[in-house]
């Protein structure tokens, strides 16, 4: 097995008399698409926003490349190479699609833009690179926020229902561009409700039920789990 990426041991949430995550570890490898999968409330966004220093965590250890990264700030654990999107599209509606990508880059412009209009190559968005975010449908939106994150080129990607509302030709874009990522060297962890897109990309599933692990595998079994089902049927 190789060393992981990402390591969460034993992590819990709580919100008052909610446990939004209740001790749940998981473990990323390299080169790897991971799905994030269980019912709304489940507790995937928050296990996020733990993992990425927007919420302290109650409990528990997170590791990435092997250090402790539970109490850094989110600029922190950006600047290590964890990016992230948001399951609400946040871009800069008054902004062009480029200049979305430049606001991200704190170094030399003609390099930033340089790997911006990469980028924006990178999921067929190159010819809109001049138009209002704010013009530009939900999922060229989600596209631009989905290749913003990767301007500073994070080794671990966490992507927030990113095929949600997106037509079928830009999904396709995005898919085919996190399989690339992933052909790099990438890990990529994706939160997503649409089963054909989980088991046409993810290699493992993991399964959140009211904050708690219930089950963790290829998707195929996932699919067929008692416990899954009934969590997402049996009530
Ligand atoms: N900031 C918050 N304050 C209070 N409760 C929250 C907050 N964020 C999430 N929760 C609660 O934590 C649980 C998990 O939510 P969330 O992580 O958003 O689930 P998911 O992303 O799986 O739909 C839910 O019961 C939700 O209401
Ligand atoms: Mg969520």
């Amino acid at each position: 097995m190789a060393a992981p990426v990402l390591e969460v041991d034993a992590l819990s949430k709580h919100f008052g008399g909610v446990a939004a995550v209740a001790g749940v570890s998981l473990r990323l490898e390299p080169g790897r698409i991971y799905g994030l999968i269980g019912p709304n409330g489940s507790g995937k966004t928050t296990l996020f926003n733990c993992i990425t220093g927007l919420e302290r965590r109650d409990a528990g250890r997170v590791l990435f490349n092997g250090r402790r990264i539970d109490g850094l700030k989110p600029f922190e654990v950006a600047r290590l190479g964890i990016g992230r999107t948001f399951q609400i599209i946040r871009v800069f509606p008054e902004l062009s699609a480029l200049e979305n990508l430049l606001v991200v880059t704190d170094g030399p412009l003609a390099a930033a833009r340089t790997r911006a209009l990469e980028l924006l190559r990178f999921v067929n968005l190159e010819g809109l690179k001049d138009e209002y975010a704010g013009n530009l449908s939900y999922g060229q939106q989600k596209l631009v926020e989905f290749v913003r994150v990767l301007m500073r080129d994070p080794t671990l990607v966490l992507l927030d229902e990113p095929a949600a509302g997106v037509n079928r030709t830009l999904l396709n874009d995005l898919l085919d561009a996190v399989r690339r990522l992933r052909d790099e060297g990438k890990t990529i962890l994706l939160v997503e409700h649409d089963m054909k897109v989980v088991m046409g990309l993810c290699e493992t599933v993991f399964v959140l039920d009211h904050g708690e692990k219930i089950a963790e595998g290829p998707p195929g079994l996932i699919q067929a789990d008692e416990r899954v089902i009934e969590a997402y049927f049996g009530r």
